[in-house]
This record gives structure tokens, C-alpha cells and sequence, in this order.
């Protein structure tokens, strides 16, 4: 067993880091007020090769490792959570699907101006009534004489308001129940008319849209098998979710850093009130919780690089670490007191950044199942 990071994975850390120290943080409250981060920071993070860190240099990526990649959505997030979500979508729920299941020409149409970060990605499997049961959604890909006919409507895409492909799921078999007769697309931002950009309680500087879609697209937007596409989706989100743990992780870190230099500046009853047991225990409790997400994330990503399988360790990552990075950004407010309460400090940013977490990409109702289903098998119907 070897703890250490590669020369390589160090080295993208530190370029993650020094950018997102210079460039993202001081700029992460005025985005979280103006509800929108300049896109011009995306051309900057594909120019460093941060849009496709794990994607082979063959198919215009980086070329690094999916433990790379978590490294990189972790300093991200630590200075937005925003900009952590915006890449983590792009990235493992768009490009890495596509680069997968994509034919030949479909990998060599979509995935390099995705990893050079040329177009964004964005992911559209939720709809009003298919949430956590993604198997319910009703949009509809009806075939014509050369391709589909998609039409239906999609809710709470991250990056649908500027992404320029999308991986976007539809029925295509109205017989079939549930998750059988689902089957992935790839649509361009001319296919897909955003309807309303939501207001969120934070992560305000990403985008999340509403979508409608009615658009017919040749039979080569079709991707992997027809009526299989359920199966990619879900083999998406176990990737995905790592990467979401991975922004968890960041956005605790954040808050513990803030919280530990406040306790060492302020003084309270003649001391600082680091020197208080109660504070003490609070920061060494942080540290843990934070440091075992941290180890679960990289187990998880260093089992998918493996190849191994990685479903249960990606639900369990998500699930530790989103709930470790609610649990510790509220401590952070409680170290802080009323500062912490105000946006003098960023650290009800990361309270309400940190939210979210538990809920997109599979919530932690929906990590618990995941889990369980692993661990015991699919129960009967009912029984989960
Ligand atoms: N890998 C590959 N295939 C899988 C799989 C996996 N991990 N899990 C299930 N499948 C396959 C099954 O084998 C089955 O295939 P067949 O039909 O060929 O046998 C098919 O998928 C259906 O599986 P289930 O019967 O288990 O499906 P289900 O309806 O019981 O649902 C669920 C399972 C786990 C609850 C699933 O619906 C789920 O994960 N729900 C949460 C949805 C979610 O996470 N949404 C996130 C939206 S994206 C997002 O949030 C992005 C963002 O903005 C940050």
C-alpha cells in the first residue's frame, strides 16, 4: 500500500492549486452574489488542461489520472464550489461517458473540443418527476425514417444555460417501465432551449437550467446500444460521484482553514480561542471527518483508475464526504460566531455551497440504497 501522490498527480495539484489560490478565491463571493462566475475562466482552465485532466492526450486531454482529476475538482471546490460543479459535470458526466460508450467517430467528433474546453459539457437525465427515480423520466426519442425525434423537458441541468453538448437521456421503448427502454443521446445546444435558470440557496456561481427539448437528430446521436441507455447513466453517476465527494472534500477544507486561523487570532477570556478544550475538540473532529472522506475519496478514484469495481466506494466517498463537508462548515460558522453568520467571512458561503452535495448526483437516501444493494443485492420490489 503506498499513501503518496506521483510526481505527476503532485504536480497537477500544485497548478490546480496555485490558479485556483490566484485566480478563483478572491473572486468567489463577488461571483456568489452575482450568481455567475465570467466565463472567460473557462477558456483559462481548458488553456492549463483542466477541462480534461483524465482524457488521453490522444483524444486532446491531459492525459493524466482520474485520481488527478479528483485532486483537481478538490482545489477547485476549496476556492468555489461553483466552479468545482461546473467541471465535475463537464468532465466525468459528459466527456468521460462519451470517450466510453462513444463509437470511433463519436469520440473523435465531441470528446476533443470537450477536453480542450472549447464546448462545455453538461449531463440532462432529471426531470420534474424523475429525480432520485432517474428510471421514471418521460422525455421521448421516437424514430423517424433517418434518426429520433427527442422532445420532453429537463430540470436542473448543471451547465445547460452555455454547454454546447449535452448527454441527454430519453425513452425510447413506451412499453417498457422504468429504467428499461432509456437510451443515451448526444445533443448540441441547438437541440435544447433553456427555459429558466434556477435560483438556488447556494453554488451560485454555476449554472443550473431548465430545459425543453424538441429536436430531430440523425441516428448517429445515438449512443452506445438503443434501450441500454440506463446502464451508461448509472455507470456515469458512479464515476461522478467520486468527483462530487472530491468537491465535498474541498469545500470542508476550505471551511476548516478558515475556522483554524480564527481560532489561533482570536482571543476570548484573555486567551485565544484555540487555546479553549471546547474549540480544540471542534478542529480536531473537523481534521478527522475531513482527512476519512478525504482517504474514501481517493480510495474510490484510485479503484476506478484500477479498473476495479467501484460503485459501493464511490456511493460510500459521496455519502462520508458530503455529509462530513455539512457537518463541518456549520462548525466553522459555530467557531466563528456571529462573524461566521456574516459574509465578512466566506464560511456560510461553504455552509451553503456545502448543501448541495447531499443531494445532486444521488442523495445520501440514494448513496444508503447504493450501498446496501451492493453489499446485500437487489432487494424484491418494496423491499428497499
Ligand atoms: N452500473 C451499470 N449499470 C447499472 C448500475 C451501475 N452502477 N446500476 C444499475 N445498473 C443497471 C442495472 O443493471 C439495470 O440494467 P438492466 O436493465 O440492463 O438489467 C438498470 O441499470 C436498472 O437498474 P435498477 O433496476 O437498479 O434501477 P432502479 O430504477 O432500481 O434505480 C437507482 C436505481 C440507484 C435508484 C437510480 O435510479 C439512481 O441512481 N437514482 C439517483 C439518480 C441520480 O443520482 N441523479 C443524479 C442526477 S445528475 C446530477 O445531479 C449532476 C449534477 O448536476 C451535479
Amino acid at each position: 500500500m503506498d499513501f503518496d501522490l506521483t510526481a505527476e498527480q503532485r504536480e497537477i495539484q500544485r497548478l490546480a492549486r496555485a490558479f485556483a489560490e490566484a485566480e478563483i478565491a478572491p473572486n468567489a463571493a463577488d461571483w456568489d452574489r452575482a450568481h455567475a462566475f465570467p466565463r472567460e475562466l473557462l477558456g483559462r482552465l481548458g488553456e492549463l488542461g483542466l477541462l480534461g485532466v483524465c482524457v488521453p492526450e490522444t483524444d486532446g486531454g491531459a492525459g493524466a489520472d482520474f485520481v488527478s482529476y479528483v485532486l483537481v475538482l478538490e482545489e477547485l471546490s476549496r476556492a468555489d464550489a461553483g466552479v468545482g460543479v461546473t467541471v465535475a459535470v463537464h468532465t466525468s458526466a459528459c466527456t468521460l461517458p462519451l470517450l466510453a460508450h462513444g463509437s470511433v467517430e463519436q469520440r473523435a467528433e465531441f470528446v476533443p473540443p470537450l477536453a480542450r474546453g472549447e464546448v462545455i459539457g453538461a449531463f440532462a437525465l432529471t426531470e420534474p418527476g424523475a429525480g432520485s427515480d432517474a428510471g421514471a423520466l418521460r422525455t421521448r426519442a421516437e424514430r423517424t425514417d433517418d434518426g429520433w425525434h427527442v422532445s420532453g423537458t429537463k430540470q436542473w441541468i448543471t451547465n445547460g444555460s452555455f454547454a454546447g453538448t449535452f448527454l441527454l437521456f430519453a425513452r425510447t421503448d413506451a412499453e417498457r417501465e422504468g429504467a428499461r427502454g432509456v437510451t443515451a443521446f448526444v445533443l448540441d445546444a441547438a437541440h435544447v432551449a433553456v427555459t429558466r435558470e434556477e435560483e438556488k440557496l447556494g453554488l451560485n456561481s454555476s449554472s443550473t437550467a431548465d430545459l425543453a427539448v424538441d429536436a430531430v437528430v440523425p441516428a448517429e446521436r445515438l449512443l452506445g446500444e438503443e434501450n441500454h441507455g440506463f446502464r451508461i447513466a448509472m455507470s456515469t453517476l458512479d464515476g461522478g460521484r467520486i468527483g462530487i465527494g472530491a468537491q465535498a472534500v474541498g469545500i470542508a477544507q476550505a471551511a476548516y482553514d478558515v475556522a483554524r486561523a480564527y481560532a489561533v487570532e482570536r482571543r476570548a477570556f484573555g486567551q485565544r480561542i484555540g487555546d479553549f478544550q471546547a474549540i480544540q475538540h471542534k478542529l480536531a473532529n473537523m481534521a478527522l471527518e475531513i482527512d476519512a472522506a478525504r482517504l474514501l475519496v481517493y480510495r474510490a478514484a484510485w479503484a476506478k483508475q484500477a479498473g476495479h469495481p467501484h460503485t459501493a466506494e464511490g456511493a460510500m466517498a459521496k455519502l462520508f464526504a458530503s455529509e462530513t463537508a455539512r457537518r463541518q462548515t456549520a462548525e466553522a460558522i459555530q467557531i466563528l460566531g456571529g462573524y461566521g453568520y456574516t459574509k465578512e467571512f466566506p464560511v456560510e458561503r461553504y455552509y451553503r455551497d456545502a448543501k448541495i452535495t447531499e443531494i445532486y448526483e444521488g442523495t445520501s437516501e440514494i448513496q444508503r440504497l447504493v450501498i446496501a444493494r451492493e453489499l446485500l443485492g437487489k432487494p424484491a420490489v418494496g423491499g428497499s
